[in-house]
C-alpha cells in the first residue's frame, strides 16, 4: 500500500554549517523551519576563528544562540577544531565544561593545503595527536573525521578509500574503543568497513551524495553547484552507500553537511568554492530517497534516532509530519540570499508540513 504520510520525532543534523554574521543570519532560519531538535555545527569559519580553542568555541556560539527565537529549542552541538597544536588537557576541559560535544578532524598537506573549505589549518601530522585520541578514548568523546587523503598526487577519487586505509584503519587498531564518525561517506569500500568494522564507528550521509553520482559536476558542461568534499563518486559507491542507509543500519545517519557559499564564490571559473546547500529542503530530499527505495519505515531511525546519543542528544518526543504531495506543490526555491540552493527549482514528491 502506498504510504501518503510518515510521522518520524522530529530530527537532528549531524553535520551541519553554519558560517558567521550575514551568512549565519540568512542560513540558520533554513535549518529551524526544518523543525531539527538540534546540529552538530562544524568550526571551519574563517581564519583565526576556527573553534580550535574554548573561547573562540563559546565565542562562536554565542553568535548563534543571539539568532535563535527564544521560543526555539534548537541545540547547537559545538565542535572542536583539531589542529597540531591541539592538546589532550584543552579538548579534554571544554568536553568537560560542555563547550563542545565532539572534536572534528580535518587534515591539511605539509604545504598547509587541506582538502576543504577551512581546512588548511588542521592536523598535517596525525601521529603527533595520537596523545589528543588517547585521551578522547579514555574520556568518551566522539571523533568526528572528514577522512580523505589531501596529499596532491592522490587521486581525486580515491582520497576517501586511501585514508581510510592509510589513516583511519591504524587509528581504530591503535585506540579500539575510540567512538568515530566517518563524515559524509561517498565510497562503497568505506561503508563497508563501517558497516562491519569491530569498532566503534559510525558515518553520517547527506542527501546529495545519496542523490548524484559524480557525473552530476560534469553534466551539459562543469557544474560546480553539484560541486562538494568529498567529490561524488561512481554510481556504484552511490548504491553501495544508499542501500545501508536505506537498508536501515544503524551506523548510519542524517549529516547534510549543509554548506552555503554565495554565488560568488560558487560560480569562479578558477577556486570554485566546495560545498553544497541543502538545508532548506534536507528532510524532503532524504524522504524522497527512502520513498524511492520503498524504506520509509527506516527514515525515522536514519533522520531522527541512530546514535544521537555520540552529541549527548535524545530522541525527540516530539513528531514531525512529511506529506506526499500529489499536486506537485512543493518546487525547490531556487535560492536563498546569495546562496543557491542544491536541486533548487526540482520537485520533490514530499513536503515537511508540521
Ligand atoms: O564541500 C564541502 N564544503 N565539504 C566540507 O567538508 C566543508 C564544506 C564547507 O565548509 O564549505
Ligand atoms: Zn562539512
Amino acid at each position: 500500500m502506498k504510504v501518503n504520510k510518515v510521522v518520524v520525532p522530529r530530527w537532528f543534523d549531524r553535520h551541519l554549517h553554519l558560517r558567521t554574521g550575514k551568512m549565519l543570519k540568512t542560513v540558520l532560519p533554513c535549518t529551524l523551519n526544518q523543525r531539527a531538535t538540534g546540529a552538530v555545527i562544524m568550526g571551519n569559519i574563517p581564519y583565526p576563528n576556527q573553534t580550535s580553542t574554548i573561547a573562540k568555541a563559546l565565542a562562536y556560539r554565542k553568535e548563534i544562540t543571539s539568532l535563535i527565537p527564544v521560543d526555539s529549542d534548537f541545540n547547537p552541538r559545538m565542535t572542536y577544531y583539531l589542529t597540531d597544536d591541539t592538546s589532550p588537557e584543552e579538548v579534554m576541559r571544554g568536553y568537560e565544561e560542555g563547550v563542545w560535544c565532539a572534536a572534528k578532524l580535518y587534515m591539511a598537506n605539509q604545504k598547509g593545503h587541506g582538502g576543504t573549505t577551512g581546512s588548511q589549518h588542521g592536523v598535517k601530522n596525525l601521529l603527533g595527536r595520537y596523545p589528543v585520541f588517547a585521551a578522547m578514548e579514555r574520556e568518551g568523546i566522539p571523533l568526528l573525521g572528514h577522512f580523505e587523503a589531501v596529499e596532491e598526487d592522490v587521486d581525486e577519487f580515491d582520497r576517501e578509500i586511501v585514508s581510510l586505509e592509510r589513516d583511519l584503519i591504524p587509528l581504530l587498531k591503535a585506540f579500539p574503543e575510540l567512538m568515530v564518525v566517518f563524515e559524509h561517506i561517498t565510497d562503497g569500500r568505506a561503508a563497508d568497513f563501517v558497516a562491519q568494522a569491530p569498532y566503534q564507528i559510525r558515518a553520517t550521509v547527506t542527501a546529495h551524495h545519496l542523490m548524484m553520482n559524480r557525473n552530476a559536476m560534469f553534466w551539459i558542461g562543469m557544474n560546480p553547484a553539484n560541486y562538494c568534499r568529498p567529490v561524488p563518486k561512481r554510481e556504484d559507491h552511490r548504491l553501495k552507500v544508499r542501500k545501508y542507509v536505506t537498508g536501515g543500519n544503524r551506523r548510519f545517519g542524517a549529516g547534510t553537511d549543509s554548506a552555503p557559499h554565495d554565488e560568488e564564490a560558487k560560480s569562479r571559473c578558477y577556486g570554485c568554492a566546495a560545498g553544497i546547500f541543502t538545508a532548506p529542503a534536507a528532510v524532503e530530499m532524504y524522504t524522497t530517497v527512502f520513498d524511492e527505495d520503498d524504506a520509509l519505515k527506516h527514515l525515522g531511525p536514519f533522520l531522527s534516532e541512530n546514535f544521537l546519543c555520540l552529541y549527548e542528544m535524545k530522541v525527540s518526543n516530539e513528531m514531525m509530519t512529511i506529506e506526499r504531495t500529489c499536486t506537485f506543490d512543493f518546487w525547490v526555491p531556487q535560492k536563498v540570499g546569495t546562496v543557491q540552493i542544491f536541486a533548487g527549482g526540482r520537485y520533490f514528491p514530499w513536503k515537511l508540513v508540521d
